[in-house]
């Protein structure tokens, strides 16, 4: 019997050992004392398109849909997004912005024409979500709005009036009409974006001929009385430098912030296969958080070249459009851009989150794509039903980051490598909350290797630590409308205080949030 024991003691001890032994070591250092930026809730940012079903049948349903609504939007839409705490929401588009006509989407809505939306998949546009139905539901959601203006086929006068519709009390032509059309009291309308991707679907514009549009329509974007318009400009996609140069060097006056687009492929062409979205192995794992990470260096050029210009770092860098991006959903339609969500995308948001936070001197909102049913979303709605998704469970693993300080923290990681390639294996941000708790985000890459951490709390310690993780074991779980918990929030317990700070061992793949109080 003693024989039987030992044996399975020392099997015990041999598998913990080796267990011990696949983990990397990593060490990290968090300035608890050291924060003096605040992490802008707008990071937490959503986007939503006129494209496939993000409005229609995601937020939308209309006022005689027997889907729970209100006033045409989605009960349970709203009920989701306002527990991540949704801090605002960019709408109409995307390239849809620059072929939309604010003036078709609002009066009664029998009168309003359809249109065909020949970006997304040539279907009508019967133009029933328009300006009013945004703002209900963003109040709905209690988020902002960003309204994305028109430059590629729209008028100066027509972006003036938008402006003046949505935001004057005056007793003047479009603030009588939104009027006429039902809303008394103006709307805010903090955030206003010159045009999208005008480098792209939005007119195919030179750098230095956008600038002079930017200013030009700029120009006419007016602060009405109580409204006050923070200005993007249209800025670069991925590496695209000398956009950044162009505009900063014509136009940073005039700018409060300018965009950076950028989408993480597995496969990184657009016109071949993406690569799948549930269907992969560790070849695509790697390559999609790979390009998620590469973003990071982009920040730091792009606001290197912010820097000269603006050495206060006055102006925001917007990352109004990112996350990852594969081929749809088979047999679903091509121009609808939907796709599933796996432990993948909880790694591609967990990590860009966190380089938007360590970079919040100069990353003052980003908007992932999209809010939902289109890229890598919140959420996924079929008819009545409705799942969330990983990716939703790591925005709200990371809301207490929201308008906390951010502290400054240094990690020393093994890489993660794969096919000759690598790159840092662990991801991690840190902020302090009002009260003083202090929230640390980790994702470890790798899918094969936990990941020990021994962190210092530098110029501060605290009493009790928690934490929750999104963790499987196959990188592919996902939620489905048959099995929509697959993958959620778990509590985590594999984590001690030590010293002033604490230990903790990562599982491969995995997202983790702690609280220190
Ligand atoms: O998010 C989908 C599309 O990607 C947007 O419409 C466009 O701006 C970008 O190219």
């Amino acid at each position: 019997m003693k024989t039987i024991i030992a044996a399975i003691a020392t099997g015990l001890f041999f598998a913990a050992s080796a267990f011990a032994a696949t983990a990397t070591t990593n060490s990290l250092v968090i300035h608890a004392d050291a924060g003096t930026t605040i992490i802008s809730k707008n990071i937490y940012g959503q986007f939503s398109e006129h494209l496939g079903h993000c409005i229609y049948e995601g937020i939308w349903v209309g006022t005689n849909s027997e889907i729970p609504n209100t006033r045409g939007i989605r009960n349970d839409v709203v009920a989701a997004l306002k527990k991540i705490k949704v801090p605002v929401v960019r709408w109409p588009g995307g390239c849809f912005a620059d072929e939309y006509h604010w003036m078709d989407g609002v009066g009664p809505s029998e009168k309003r024409p359809a249109i065909i939306n020949t970006t997304w998949g040539g279907v009508v546009e019967n133009n029933h979500f328009g300006t009013h139905e945004f703002m209900d539901f963003c109040e709905q959601v209690g988020c902002d709005p960003c309204i994305c203006g028109n430059v590629g086929s729209g008028s100066v006068q027509e972006m003036m009036q938008w402006v003046e519709y949505m935001t004057s009390a005056a007793d003047s032509p479009m603030a009588n009409l939104r009027r006429q059309n039902g809303r008394d009291k103006p709307w805010k309308v903090p955030f206003f974006a010159v045009g999208n991707e005008s480098w792209g679907c939005g007119g195919n514009m030179r750098p230095e001929f956008y600038a002079d549009n930017f200013k030009r329509y700029n120009t006419f974007i007016k602060n009405y009385p109580g409204n006050k318009v923070y200005r993007v400009a249209c800025g670069a996609s991925d590496g695209d430098y000398n956009w950044t140069e162009v505009l900063m060097a014509n136009a940073a006056k005039q700018m409060n912030g300018i965009s950076l687009h950028h989408y993480s492929l597995p496969i990184p062409t657009w016109s071949g296969s993406k690569g799948s979205a549930t269907q992969f192995g560790e070849d695509q794992w790697f390559s999609t958080l790979q390009a998620a990470v590469s973003i990071e260096g982009m920040i730091d050029k792009h606001s290197a070249i912010m820097d000269k210009y603006d050495p206060k770092k006055k102006i925001g860098l917007i990352v109004d459009e990112w996350g990852a991006w594969y081929d749809v959903d088979p047999g679903s339609n091509p121009g609808f851009l939907r796709q599933q969500n796996t432990l993948r995308d909880a790694l591609v948001a967990g990590c860009n989150l966190n380089i938007f936070n360590n970079h919040a001197e100069r990353v003052k909102m980003a908007n992932i794509a999209q809010a939902i049913n289109v890229l890598q979303s919140m959420i996924l709605t079929d008819k009545e039903k409705m799942i969330v998704t990983p990716t939703y469970y790591v925005f709200e693993m990371f809301t207490p980051h929201q308008d906390a300080t951010l502290l400054p923290s240094e990690l020393k990681c093994e890489d993660y490598s794969f096919g000759g390639k690598k790159i840092p294996g662990v991801s991690v941000s840190a902020s302090v909350d009002p009260s003083g708790a202090i929230h640390v985000t980790l994702c470890n890459l790798n899918p094969t290797r936990a990941a020990n951490i021994n962190c210092e709390l530098q110029g501060g310690t605290r009493k009790n630590v928690s934490g929750r993780v999104l963790t499987s074991s196959d990188m592919t779980t996902h939620n489905t409308f048959e099995q929509p918990d697959n993958l959620k929030p778990e509590p985590f317990n594999d984590v001690q205080l030590a010293g002033n700070g604490f230990t903790t061992t990562l599982p491969p793949k995995s997202v983790v949030a702690l609280e220190l109080k």
